[in-house]
């Protein structure tokens, strides 16, 4: 979809979207149509349900007295309450209303509203944003759709009083939208598509952006002592990978990067502790953690953000064979700590033990956060919504709650402590790699890594629960996700920038 920004102007062909405040109060623009319309903006709300709450639409189909095709109105709710957020929410409602319409062209009127803090260049911006998320599709194999069944709108107009701002800011989040979009189809891809060396492939191509990347294959990790990531790979035919990817875009003196670490296990069949086959399929995106920091990366280097950043991704796929690792098995991380692997289906924390070891020692970064699709445990505990926080450090754990709920992709922190990380010990090796017990399992899992990321600040994101949704919601279709990277482009924004 096509977005660009205009002065106000009254449409002669095509949709148009004005918002409406709670209890179905138009604003100038929605009063202005409703003139000219005879009053049909006010009958249409009168005789439905539409009220103008948040997320809500109504289209009044070949409205008399203009040359529309459609007016829809959009629920911006209480003005009060009208931030960056509900701005992108309404964006992405009209995008997602429009779905199943015959529109290919949609413009859209902000107007300024009084109470809410932002500007109309600013709710223009974010109206943008928010419909370029909900405009994701991916329909890459779907050969035979007819055009009738694809979504039809190619086109969005945002109109509002102040377009110098809307386009400088949409620049940005454009970039932010680009490193998305590129999660969402790397989450998407199937397995044997997407494998180590694929996906590899797939993060070199952000040197375009400017963003140098390594690739480590089997025998340089081999060199490096990564007994435990190398273990949980060689039950494929696939050979694992090591991508590390470097953003040097700090101004000042200050050049200690914040890493990011991800798992990237390109399918998770649970290795001998083989998986029930009912849902085994939405394993391909077990390598959500590892989309999530290439995306970022994509987004950090696509809007030259000040800052130097490292992303760090581990790459395997998880296979029974004759060759796979069995239950009991002991491997030497590259930390020199002695792993024996109770279940193989505990194998992010493996990847993640060697990634994040191997992240700290060389970068000694100013903070360290991981993303994994690390425990069904946390879906327990949190479903679809938040995804689980831990950290060894309150200051750095806030940072992320705050970024989180200013991202609309929000965080729950869990605890860490002694007692859990005991559950660890064994009596064969240093750790184990699944305590045995039933509670506690994500925690337990996230008390695994804290072993393997020496004193650095660090944080895990669980986000299982979060990296595939099978509902529509405004900003984000069905399917993969790609929740972290507004977070964690938000994150850092505010706080390691200039
Ligand atoms: N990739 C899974 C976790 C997962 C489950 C992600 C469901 C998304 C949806 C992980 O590797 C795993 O298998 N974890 C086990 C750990 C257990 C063996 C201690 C789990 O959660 O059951
Ligand atoms: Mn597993
Ligand atoms: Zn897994």
């Amino acid at each position: 979809m096509k977005i660009s920004f205009a002065p106000v102007s009254a449409p002669r062909s095509g949709a148009l979207a004005v918002g409406v405040l709670d209890g179905g109060k138009l604003g100038p623009a929605g009063l202005a149509l409703d003139k000219r319309t005879r009053g049909a903006l006010t009958r249409a709300i009168e005789s439905s349900r539409f009220r103008g709450k948040p997320g809500e639409t109504l289209s009044v189909l070949s409205p008399p007295g203009v040359p529309l095709s459609r007016i829809v109105l959009v629920g911006y709710g209480d003005p009060n309450k009208l931030d960056e957020l509900r701005m992108q929410s309404a964006g992405g409602a009209v995008v997602g209303h429009l779905r199943q319409a015959n529109e290919s062209h949609v413009a859209a009127a902000i107007d300024a509203v009084k109470g809410t803090k932002l500007g109309t260049g600013d709710m223009a911006a974010q109206f943008a944003y928010g419909a370029k998320l909900a405009a994701y599709r991916f329909d890459k194999y779907r050969t035979r759709e007819k055009k009738d069944d694809k979504p039809a709108l190619e086109q969005l107009t945002v109109m509002c009083a102040d377009v110098p701002r809307a386009r400088q800011l949409y620049s940005n989040l454009e970039k932010v939208a680009d490193g998305i979009y590129f999660t969402r189809d790397l989450v998407s891809e199937p397995a044997n598509i997407l494998y180590p060396e694929t996906l590899a492939a797939q993060a070199k191509t952000l040197t375009e952006l400017g963003v140098s990347v390594e690739v480590l294959d089997e025998k340089k990790l081999a060199k490096l002592g990564m007994g435990a990531l190398l273990g949980v790979g060689q039950g494929s035919v696939r050979p694992p990978r090591l991508v590390v990817m470097q953003w040097k875009g700090a101004k000042g003196k200050d050049k200690r990067p914040i890493a990011f670490v991800g798992k990237g296990v390109t399918f998770d069949t649970g290795g001998i502790s083989i998986k029930p086959s009912a849902g085994m399929e939405d394993m391909k995106w077990d390598m959500g953690g590892s989309a999530v920091v290439i995306g970022l990366m994509k987004a950090l280097a696509g809007r030259k953000a000040p800052v130097n950043a490292v992303g760090v991704i581990g790459l395997v796929e998880n296979m029974p064979s004759g060759a796979a690792q069995r239950p009991g098995d002991i491997v030497t991380s590259m930390s020199g700590q002695t792993i024996e692997v109770l279940n193989t289906d505990a194998e992010g924390r493996l990847v993640l033990a060697d990634a994040l070891w191997y992240c700290q020692d060389r970068f000694k970064p100013k903070a360290m956060v991981d993303l994994a699709t690390l425990t069904g445990a946390i879906i327990i505990a949190l479903g679809n919504e938040f995804a689980g926080l831990f950290s060894n450090d309150d200051d750095l754990a806030a940072k992320l709650l705050a970024a989180g709920k200013a991202a609309g992709e929000e965080l729950w922190r869990l605890p860490l402590g002694d007692p859990y990380d005991k559950m660890l010990n064994t009596d064969a090796a240093d750790v184990k790699n699944i305590t045995g017990e039933r509670g506690a399992g994500s925690i337990t899992a996230a008390q695994f890594l804290k072993r393997f990321v020496n004193n650095t600040p660090w944080a895990h994101l669980d986000i299982a629960g979060v990296t595939w949704t099978k509902r529509d919601k405004p900003t984000v279709p069905k399917g993969g996700t790609a929740f972290g990277v507004r977070l964690l482009d938000r994150f850092v924004r505010d706080n390691y920038e200039g």
